[in-house]
C-alpha cells in the first residue's frame, strides 16, 4: 500500500497547506463513506443498485495529478483530504468513485469571507462531526467560541481547519482504502445524512445539514443503547442549534427513512452499522444497533421547530 506523507505547512495567509505522496487510483465502487448508492426519491423499492460501465472513469482518474484548492469550509476541513473522488450517475450521486490522493491540498481559509451562510453552516457540520468523533478540545473550543464562528473570525478559523485536517489526516494515514474499518469513523452522522440527502433528492438538503440531523440522530441512539450519559448528547445538539444546524426533520417521514437504511448495502439482518459516540472524542462502530430503536429514534427527532433547512443556495 501506498504510504499517505502529510507534510502540513501552516503560514499566515495560507493557513492549512498538507501535501500527500500519490497512490495509484484504486476503486471504492460506491461503498464509502462519502459515496451514496442509496436510491433517489422516484427509484422504486424493490430496483436493484445499478452497475454502471466505468472503464473510461478509471482512465480518467489515472491520467489526473491534481492539486486541491478547497473554496467552502466542508471542503477545506473534510472533502479535500482523504483521497475519495467521485463522479455521480443518474441513479445516485458520486456512485462512480476512486481513491486517489491529490499531490498538493491548498486551503486559504480567507476564501470563506465570501461563502454564503448556509453553506458556511453546513461546512461547521464537519467541524463539529470532527470534533464529536474525533477531538474533545476541538469539541470544548466550538461550544466557548459561538460568537466567533457565527463572525467567521480568521484566527478561529485557521486553526480549526488546520486540526480537522490533521485529525482527518490521521485516520487516513492508518486506513487509505477504508480496509480496516478506521475510518468509517469519519462517517459520523453521515448514516441517517447520507439517506435524509437521498431521499430528498439531492434538492433539499445540504450535505452538513443533512449530517447534522444524522449526528442528533446518532447522539440519542448512543444515549438510547448506554454508550453514554445524556449529556454527550445534549451537549452535541446544544452546538448544533446555536451555530444554527437542524437536529430534526420534517421531511421525509421516518418510516421512508428506516427503509432506506434497511436496505443499505452494508446492513446485515436489516442492521446497518453506525458509528456512536462512548464519548465526546471517542468514537466507535456499532453493528448490532436494533432497528426498533433506530425507529424509536427517528421518530423522536421527526417534526418540530428545528427541522427545516433553508432554501437551496439560488432557489
Ligand atoms: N470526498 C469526500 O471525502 C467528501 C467529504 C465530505 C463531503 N463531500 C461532498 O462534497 C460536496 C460539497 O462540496 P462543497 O461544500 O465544496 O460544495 P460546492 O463545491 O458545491 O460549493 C457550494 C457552493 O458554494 C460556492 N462557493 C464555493 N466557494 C465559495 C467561496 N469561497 N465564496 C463564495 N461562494 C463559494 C460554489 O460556487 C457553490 O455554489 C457534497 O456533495 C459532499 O457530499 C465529499
Ligand atoms: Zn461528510
Amino acid at each position: 500500500m501506498n504510504s499517505i506523507q502529510r507534510r502540513g505547512l501552516v503560514n499566515a495567509s495560507v493557513a492549512a497547506v498538507a501535501t500527500f505522496a500519490i497512490g495509484s487510483a484504486v476503486v471504492f465502487a460506491a461503498g464509502g463513506p462519502e459515496d451514496v448508492a442509496t436510491p433517489t426519491p422516484s427509484a422504486s423499492p424493490s430496483a436493484s443498485p445499478p452497475t454502471p460501465s466505468c472503464t473510461p472513469t478509471w482512465d480518467v482518474v489515472r491520467s489526473a495529478n491534481p492539486a486541491e484548492v478547497p473554496t467552502t469550509l466542508l471542503a477545506q476541513v473534510d472533502a479535500s483530504v482523504g483521497g475519495k473522488v467521485a463522479i455521480n450517475h443518474a441513479r445516485a450521486k458520486n456512485l462512480i468513485g476512486a481513491f486517489h490522493q491529490p499531490r498538493l491540498v491548498l486551503i486559504d481559509p480567507e476564501t470563506l469571507g465570501t461563502l454564503p451562510e448556509r453553506e458556511y453552516r453546513s461546512g461547521l457540520a464537519e467541524v463539529i462531526k470532527t470534533g464529536a468523533a474525533l477531538n474533545a478540545d476541538l469539541f470544548g473550543i466550538l461550544e466557548t467560541s459561538i460568537d466567533a464562528l457565527r463572525r467567521r473570525d480568521a484566527a478561529l478559523l485557521e486553526s480549526v481547519v488546520a486540526t480537522c485536517c490533521a485529525e482527518k489526516t490521521t485516520i487516513v494515514e492508518q486506513d487509505e482504502r477504508e480496509e480496516s474499518g478506521l475510518r468509517m469513523i469519519l462517517n459520523y452522522g453521515h448514516t441517517v445524512g447520507h439517506a435524509l440527502e437521498a431521499l430528498g433528492g439531492y434538492q433539499t438538503w445540504l450535505h452538513g445539514e443533512a449530517v447534522a440531523v444524522g449526528m442528533a440522530a446518532a447522539a440519542r441512539l448512543a444515549t438510547r443503547l448506554g454508550l453514554t450519559d445524556a449529556r454527550t448528547a445534549e451537549r452535541q445538539l446544544a452546538l448544533l442549534g446555536a451555530v444554527g444546524l437542524p437536529t430534526r426533520f420534517e421531511t421525509p417521514s421516518p418510516g421512508e427513512v428506516a427503509e432506506v437504511l434497511r436496505r443499505d448495502k452494508k446492513a446485515r439482518d436489516g442492521r446497518v452499522p453506525f458509528v456512536l459516540l462512548k464519548a465526546l472524542g471517542r468514537a466507535e462502530v456499532c453493528f448490532d444497533v436494533p432497528s426498533e430503536v433506530v425507529r424509536e429514534v427517528l421518530d423522536a427527532i421527526h417534526g418540530g421547530s428545528t427541522s427545516r433547512p433553508g432554501p437551496m443556495p439560488g432557489q
